[in-house]
Parts: structure tokens; sequence; C-alpha cells
């Protein structure tokens, strides 16, 4: 059973979030002078983006030193309205004024997917000077297929462990989503899992309590190699689980 926090509902939730995310930035400014996060999309972490850029969280953290990375990204323009970065901006950073534009790394998500990988992970390769990436923080979501970030079930990227962001073919919408790869990911020094709501119940109990040691699904490989991962979760997604 990995490391697991329930929280009563998604306010709860991301309040959690947001108190271990200026924690874990406090720790790394002090240490490293520098904050580096990859930030999941789609809804979940909405709130959370929200209250960081509200007080009483905003003011505790040094924005000119935390440098925001994507962990996943869809294949349209910024101002498309499945955009991850339309999302995040919206929510956080156009509220921001203290963070500077060149510490926000967007993905080139309106490039053809290949490019777009290509050019980012050129972005990743400038700011982590070539070495393999060791985000302070790796946020994930999980969809009910079992994905993280991008990485879908059956998709090319899940065996990709040489390139750090890949387009990735998923079949099911018949596009390319953009990706880190599992590699980057579980190098993090710490992995946040935020899940909320009931549809999330059953995937999330098939990944805490597998019925087998069969690896089934893309989360299930998130395993930080020297780092700590913790799975947050409202106790409507956590409904099917039993915490031994
Ligand atoms: C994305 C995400 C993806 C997301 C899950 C859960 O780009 O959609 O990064 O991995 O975290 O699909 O999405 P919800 O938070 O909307 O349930």
């Amino acid at each position: 059973m990995s490391n697991i926090e329930i929280l009563p509902d998604v306010e709860q939730l991301s309040r959690a979030a947001t108190d271990k995310f200026v924690e874990l930035a406090q720790q790394a400014i002090q240490e490293r002078g520098i904050f580096s996060v990859a930030l999941s999309g789609g809804s979940t972490p909405k709130k959370l983006y929200e209250l960081l850029a509200q007080e009483p969280y905003r003011s505790q953290i040094e924005w000119a030193k935390v440098h925001f990375f994507f962990g996943d990204e869809r294949n349209v323009p910024p101002e498309h309205q499945d955009s991850n970065f339309r999302m995040t901006n919206e929510a956080m950073f156009s509220k921001i004024a203290e963070l500077p534009p060149e510490n926000i790394h967007r993905v080139p998500a309106e490039q053809p997917a290949a490019d777009a990988a290509n050019v980012y992970e050129r972005d990743l390769r400038d700011f982590f000077q070539n070495e393999l990436p060791r985000f302070d923080l790796v946020l994930l979501g999980l969809g009910t297929d079992g994905h993280t970030a991008s990485l879908f079930p059956d998709s090319p990227a899940l065996e990709e462990n040489v390139r750090w962001f890949v387009e990735n073919w998923v079949e099911k919408f018949g596009a390319y989503r953009l990706t880190l790869t599992f590699p980057v990911i579980n190098n993090a020094r710490f992995i946040l899992f935020l899940i909320v709501g009931a549809d999330k119940a059953d995937i999330l109990r098939q990944i805490q309590n597998p019925e087998s040691a069969e690896i089934k699904y893309p989360a299930q490989l998130v395993n930080p190699t020297d780092g700590k991962l913790l799975w947050m979760f409202d106790e409507a997604a956590g409904a099917k689980i039993s915490v031994g």
C-alpha cells in the first residue's frame, strides 16, 4: 500500500495539496535555490492552482524561483479549450504577477506533435543541463482507464525509456497527446497523485488493492527510484479501497 491521504472532499483535498506544494517549494528553494514542478492537467488540479494564486498561500512562495513545466499536454494551441496550459494560465499563471514569464515552460503544442515533443525535450535538456530531469514535484492525475499524464493503456509511450518527452498516439482519441515518460516521472523527488470523485473509485481500488501482482495499468508503473510517492484522494474516490 503506497502512502495515502484521504480527504473528505475536493475542497479539503485541494487545500491539503496546496499545503504540500508550499512545503515542498520552501524546502527546495531553501536547499537548492529553485523549485521545479511538472503540472498535471485535466480538471482535478484546477482548484489547487486557484488556491496557489490566493492568500494565504501566494505570499508563502518565492515565485521567481519556481519553474513550471507540464507533465503532459494536448496537441492543441494554447487558447484551445482542451489546453492544459489554458486551464493553468486562467487558474494560476495569469493571477501571479510575481511569476516571471520565462519560468513558465509551455509545451509548444500548437506545432505538429513530434515537433512539439522534440522542442520541449530540448527545453528540458537546457533546464536540467542535459541530465535526466529530477523534478522537485510531479503532479499526476488518474484516468478511469488507469492512465496518468498522457501515458494511456496500450500506447507506445509506455515502453519509452530513452526520450524524456514524447508524442504519444492515443487510439481512442485518434490523436496524439504529449507527455513526460516514466524515466523522468520516476526520477522525481516527490510524486503527488490527486484523485477526486466517485468515478475514480473502481480504478483506484484496482490500483491500491490489486487482486493480482500483475501490472495492468500505466499508473501502476509510477514508482519513484529515489523519491516519495503520495496518493491524495477524496472519500468518494476512495470509497472502494480497504485501508489496511
Ligand atoms: C490530462 C491529464 C490527465 C488527467 C487525468 C485525470 O491532460 O488530462 O494530465 O492525466 O490527470 O485524465 O483527469 P481529471 O482530473 O479531469 O479527472
